[in-house]
């Protein structure tokens, strides 16, 4: 029978590739901490209309990627393609602005999206991603701008560029979408198929289409920046001039759109220079919206975040960053009489925290051995049986040979090993 394989585009995270996720993982868990986020998780099914109407109706993800479907109660449904319109959605449902001004949330988790699969684009992928509700900025903006840089620094991602924009407010965007459409115009046929309709729904769009003649004839349209009111340009500039204090550097790039309609003001990328990911070198993603959250049936609350794809960070580690996990201890039986106390050993031994690993399967000293070895583990304790007569077992050390007799009692077995561990370390 053919064996059945995983949806295209939906990967296996096997074993070996952990340790370098759980870095990743546990470095964006403790940097958000620390920035005083707190972890909010929400369901990763939703009502179709939450997407539709944040996200926006004429955007590729809502158009063409994502996974909806009607459940057996008729209620039409969608895999969430990105974590920012659940968050708000949390965030309204749950009243959170009563529990102070200023709420900053952060997440983990799969998304999903049916774009064309290639290195570094899936169709479940994970982000991480922080959100800020009720602060206007600019100084926040900033500071997750940062935040963000230092997160990479952090991982050891230390080639990578910050493009910075501002779409200004609500009327701003108006009255460039107007101009926008005026430039376009007259270049419509020369445009392909989904820049003409974008060109009739949502023009900014255009700025963003990848085939060569819509570039060119984008190349030279008109620049946001170049529309924005006195208070988004200082909005922009204070930014800016955040960032230069945080010591982040960044580039201005009056082109850089993004595939979500929500945003205001403030929109950035970072992106990896010159590593493995080619195309797909867009690390980090985030902006302003301060009106989705009114949109969507809250109060008026400003808002900004970030999302960072985890595969992405992962392809992008230098060499070496994650260990592989290794046992400290592998526990090694000598024959079937042993077995029973070398299974109690290394009980006792992981309660007291001490990673251990034995074969239950009885097989021979020599198997057992060079399992250890495998393993990398950086001790064995052998349980023979005339040391057991005496209560005691041997505890060698594999990288040195040095072989010490400890108690196979507890707590003695655990301090005698922790023992050992510090002198080879
Ligand atoms: P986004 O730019 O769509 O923004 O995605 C953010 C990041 O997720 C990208 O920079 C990329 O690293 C990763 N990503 C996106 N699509 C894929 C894919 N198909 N395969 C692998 N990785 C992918 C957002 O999702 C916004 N919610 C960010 C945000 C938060 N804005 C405000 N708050």
């Amino acid at each position: 029978m053919e064996p059945v394989r995983a949806v295209k585009g939906m990967n296996d995270v096997l074993p070996a590739e952990m340790p370098a996720w759980h870095l990743v993982e546990e470095r964006f868990r403790a940097l958000a901490e620390a920035y005083s986020y707190r972890e909010v998780r929400t369901p990763v099914v939703e009502p179709t209309a939450l997407f539709a109407r944040s996200i926006g109706e004429t955007t590729d993800i809502v158009e063409k990627e994502m996974y909806s479907f009607v459940d057996k109660g008729d209620e039409a449904l969608t895999l969430r393609p990105e974590g920012t319109a659940s968050s708000v959605r949390a965030y309204i449902q749950h009243s959170a602005w009563a529990e102070g001004p200023v709420t900053r949330w952060y997440y983990l988790g799969p998304m999903y999206r049916r774009e064309r699969p290639q290195k570094g684009r899936y169709r479940q992928f994970y982000q991480l991603g922080v959100e800020v509700y009720g602060d206007p900025g600019p100084h926040v903006d900033a500071e997750m701008i940062d935040m963000a840089v230092r997160l990479l620094e952090g991982l050891g991602i230390r080639r990578v560029t910050v493009e910075l924009n501002s779409l200004g407010g609500p009327g701003t965007r108006v009255a460039y979408r107007d101009a926008l459409s005026g430039f376009l115009s007259p270049s419509r046929e020369a445009l392909c198929p989904d820049c003409r309709r974008r060109l009739e729904h949502n023009p900014l769009r255009v700025l963003d289409c990848k085939v060569p003649t819509c570039r060119q004839i984008a190349a030279g349209a008109p620049r946001i920046t170049d529309h924005l009111t006195a208070e988004d340009r200082s909005h922009l500039d204070g930014l800016r001039r955040m960032l230069d204090r945080l010591g982040t550097p960044h580039v201005l790039e009056p082109r850089l759109v993004r595939g979500l309609d929500y945003y205001t003001r403030t929109l950035f990328e970072i992106k990896e220079e010159g590593g493995e990911l080619g195309s797909q070198n867009t690390l980090v993603g985030g902006g302003r919206y301060d009106g989705l959250v009114e949109s969507l049936g809250g109060p008026p609350t400003a808002a900004i975040g970030f999302a960072a794809g985890i595969e992405r960070l992962v392809l992008s580690l230098p060499d070496g960053s994650a260990n592989p996990i290794r046992p400290a201890v592998s526990v090694v039986s000598t024959g079937s009489a042993t077995l029973d106390p070398a299974v109690v050993a290394a009980r006792d031994l992981r309660l007291g925290g001490i990673a251990t690993d034995i074969d239950t399967r009885g097989s021979s000293l020599k198997s057992q051995l060079r399992r250890s070895d495998k393993l990398g583990a950086r001790f064995a304790l052998i349980v023979g049986e005339d040391e057991l007569s005496r209560g005691r077992a041997a505890l060698r050390d594999l990288g040195t040979k040095e072989q010490v007799e400890v108690p196979l009692s507890k707590p003695e077995i655990v301090d005698a090993v922790r023992t050992a561990m510090e002198k080879t370390t």
